[in-house]
């Protein structure tokens, strides 16, 4: 799979290596574990799903962020970036990169489910064209709402 020099700085999206698993593990943990114990066995278990791709963004070489797409059924199952790395665009390139590979895939469309209250996430998301379908009432084991979401890839926007 090719990867996207994304950024004129040292921020590169590539495919997963196994060398990322800590880092990529820690950023699992910390990113997620609000909404459940056992955050990076979940992300383990869902790397190692059928179909499932996961995208890397590394900064200088060091991941900082990944993606995991499900390339038969169009769902994005997860992204999170570092905390340390947050609101400097990574979470956005993830994104820009996912979109693109769906696209090569001839996907039509993408769905992702996140938490009601997770402003960041809905904010970036919805910056990309992802559209609100429906609301699923304590759909996290800690007990959060979520929402489904939707981004049509038909149109060129
Ligand atoms: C969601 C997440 C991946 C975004 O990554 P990121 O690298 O910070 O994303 P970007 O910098 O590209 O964009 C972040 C957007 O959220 C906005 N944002 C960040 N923190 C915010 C906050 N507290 N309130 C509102 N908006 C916020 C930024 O302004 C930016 O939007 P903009 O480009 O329109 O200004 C990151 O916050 C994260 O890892 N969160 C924990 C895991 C998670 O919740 N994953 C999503 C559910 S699967």
């Amino acid at each position: 799979m090719a990867s996207f020099i994304a950024m004129a700085s040292s921020v590169r999206i590539r495919g997963y290596r196994r060398a990322d698993e800590r880092v990529v593990h820690a950023i699992a943990r910390d990113g997620f574990e609000e909404y459940g114990a056992g955050a990076e066995q979940h992300i383990a278990r869902l790397m190692a799903r059928r179909h499932n791709y996961t995208w890397v963004a590394t900064l200088d070489r060091q991941a900082a962020g990944f993606a995991i797409l499900n390339a038969a059924s169009g769902s994005l199952d997860a992204i999170a970036v570092a905390a340390e790395h947050r609101g400097s665009g990574i979470g956005g390139l993830l994104l820009d990169a996912v979109i693109r590979d769906a696209r090569a895939r001839r996907l039509t469309e993408l769905q992702l489910v996140t938490a009601q209250s997770n402003v960041a996430a809905l904010s970036l998301f919805q910056r990309v064209g992802f559209e609100i379908l429906e609301r699923r009432r304590r759909f996290y084991r800690a007990g959060q709402d979520a929402v489904v979401l939707r981004r049509f890839l038909s149109d060129d926007s």
